[in-house]
């Protein structure tokens, strides 16, 4: 019997059949593929060059068992059940262009990594890419992306990369951005950033990379910099910075 349940079990898990059934017969609100696949051929089809990549991204085929190019997906359990759910965009250098703002993340609340680096996305970096609560990875690298970055995506507590270089972002790096304690690589590197490195990146403990290099920063390099004990690479050259380097950061904080 209990042979026989987990062989049931493990149909279950293994059968997109199964999954697909499920998708058509249930509505789970932003959880179900059914809505996951309607908010990515919304975006595709606001994308200005819908490049020869995104054919596979089709009306009546599901991203996870029809190989939608850039995608991958993990098994959720959802109460009693499981289901799919889109958990990876990996489209780098794939010749995409347009802007963020019409891909629907409220529906696509299982992704943990997204790589849209190297396209050609314009615009702001919509705010309500912060309620993707799962992300750990985040990289819009070399794109034309203009605006601030939003303060809000200091709320991404599971962020452990994030790269926004070669862009256009201004304004000031947010403060919030030291909140999320699970930072291992941060480059903002090559944008129009203004005003001071926040203090509040010295929380950043698990920084192993910090990337703020070719911007319009200025004011002096914080001291908490100095309580980044994992980091190994640290550029803030081509900036205006002023003032003295601190001691924090080659002084070892020995008990002699
Ligand atoms: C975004 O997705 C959510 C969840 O599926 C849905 O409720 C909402 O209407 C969608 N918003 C837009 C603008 O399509
Ligand atoms: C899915 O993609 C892989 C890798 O590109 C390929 O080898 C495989 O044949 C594809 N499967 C289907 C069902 O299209
Ligand atoms: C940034 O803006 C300038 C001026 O509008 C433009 O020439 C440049 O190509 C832009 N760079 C990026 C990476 O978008
Ligand atoms: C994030 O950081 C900002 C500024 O440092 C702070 O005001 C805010 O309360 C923090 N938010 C959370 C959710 O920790
Ligand atoms: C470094 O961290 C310690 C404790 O972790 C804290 O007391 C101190 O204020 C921090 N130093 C700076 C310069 O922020």
């Amino acid at each position: 019997m209990a042979l026989l349940v987990a062989l049931l079990i493990f149909l279950f898990e293994s059968s997109c059949f199964v999954f697909l059934q499920a998708d058509a017969s249930g509505h789970h609100g932003g959880l179900s593929l059914w809505s996951q696949r309607a908010a990515l051929l919304q975006w595709k089809s606001a994308l200005r060059s819908s490049p020869a990549l995104l054919d596979s991204w089709r009306e009546g085929t599901s991203p996870c068992s029809s190989n939608w190019t850039g995608f991958a997906c993990s098994v959720m359990r959802r109460g009693h059940g499981t289901t799919l759910a889109v958990t990876r965009i990996s489209l780098p250098n794939a010749g995409a262009e347009g802007t963020l703002r019409e891909l629907n993340f409220s529906a696509l609340p299982f992704l943990t990594h997204i790589d849209l680096s190297f396209n050609g996305l314009n615009g702001e970096i919509p705010p309500a890419i912060a309620s993707l609560a799962e992300l750990s990875y985040l990289d819009l690298t070399s794109n034309s992306l203009r605006g601030q970055i939003p303060f809000e995506i200091g709320n991404m507590g599971r962020l452990s990369q994030l790269g926004l270089g070669l862009n256009n972002l201004t304004g000031p790096i947010p403060a919030s951005l030291g909140n999320l304690t699970k930072l291992v690589e941060l480059v903002l590197n090559q944008n129009l950033l203004t005003g001071s490195i926040p203090e509040e990146l010295g929380k950043l403990t698990g920084l192993q990379s910090l990337g703020l290099s070719d911007s319009l920063l200025s004011g002096q390099i914080p001291e908490s910099l100095g309580n980044l004990t994992a980091l190994s690479i640290l550029h803030l050259y081509g900036n205006k910075l002023s003032g003295p380097i601190p001691s924090s950061l080659y002084a070892t904080s020995s008990t002699c």
